[in-house]
């Protein structure tokens, strides 16, 4: 196996009194999926930000190609090679395609005070890289980013990583907010990157997605590394049941039977669910 491009060792981070993050130790290599998985609140977005340079982590050490590093802003992480691309590509709907994908580092032409923001070549590259991750319904680097769908911004935040020379490439939920067919699309955009020797850092609450494209998977349950495990050694419902929190999806089911076998096969209706819920919680 190659040398991880990324290393956390005992990384933690809290925010004030609130600890969030609780010894996290990770190794990412190129051209590996590593899906991040865990359920709401667990983690995963506060890691993202701090393996971002968002946030800096309260304790812990980062290594990028085995040379310890520490980020103080998301320019520092994207300079070691590491891009984020938030939920919904995180692009500027009112700014068009070629503007949006060289935000921060814009081509210009002419000079002195002639020098300005050259959008022929902007668009140009931006739809070229678009395209080439097989979006060919975009034509038009002055349209506008508003006006792309889901998937397509999606396309378009992970080719301007790609193309700005990410080597790990961080997504949080991206196929979250998209339909079947256009999810698919950028999990196969994700297999593209992979194949570039790109690590893709894939936070999901969708199992289908992680097993489709993960070759290594990490669970976070409230804050802590609970599993890291490669593809093939756990089956699907052990990895729907970790995300749950452990024993939670079958506990549910057996509180399930269990009204059932009393009630003559009725379902319970939400309310006496909480209820049946709230008889589980800690008095503590
Ligand atoms: N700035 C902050 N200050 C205090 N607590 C925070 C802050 N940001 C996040 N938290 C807390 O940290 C925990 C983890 O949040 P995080 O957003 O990382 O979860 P997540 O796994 O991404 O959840 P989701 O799946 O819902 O996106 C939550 O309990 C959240 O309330
Ligand atoms: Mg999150």
């Amino acid at each position: 196996m190659s040398e991880p491009l990324l290393k956390l060792t005992d990384v933690s981070k809290s925010y004030g009194a609130t600890a969030v993050l609780h010894d996290i130790s990770l190794e990412v290599r190129p051209g590996e999926v590593l899906c991040l998985l865990g359920d709401n609140g667990a983690g995963k977005s506060t890691l993202i930000k701090v393996l971002s340079g968002f946030h800096e982590p309260t304790s812990g050490t980062f290594e990028v190609d085995g040379k310890p590093a520490t980020f103080k802003s998301p320019r520092d992480a994207g300079e070691h090679g590491i891009a984020c691309v938030h939920q919904f590509g995180g692009t500027f709907p009112l700014m068009s395609i070629g503007r949006s994908f060289f935000v921060g580092a814009e081509p210009t032409k002419g000079w002195g005070p002639l020098r300005r923001f050259d959008r022929k070549f902007a668009g140009e590259v931006a739809v070229r890289e678009i395209r080439a991750l097989g979006i060919t319904r975009v034509t038009d680097g002055d349209r506008l980013v508003g006006g792309l769908s889901g998937g397509e911004r999606q396309a378009l935040a992970i080719g301007r990583a790609v193309y700005f020379g990410a080597n790990v490439l961080i997504l949080d939920e991206p196929t979250a907010a998209l339909g079947v067919k256009e999810a698919a699309h950028v999990l196969r955009i994700i297999m593209q990157a992979r194949q570039k020797g790109i690590a893709v850092i894939l936070v999901t609450h969708n199992v289908t997605h992680a097993m489709a494209v993960g070759d290594h998977f990490a669970v976070l349950i409230r804050g802590t590394l609970a599993a890291d495990f490669r593809k093939g050694e756990r089956t699907r419902e052990e990895i729907t049941d970790l995300m749950a929190g452990g024993e939670a999806m079958a506990e549910l089911e057996a509180e399930i039977e269990a009204y059932q076998r009393e009630h003559a096969g009725q379902v319970p209706d939400p309310a006496e669910l909480e209820q049946l819920a709230d008889h589980q919680k800690p008095t503590a």
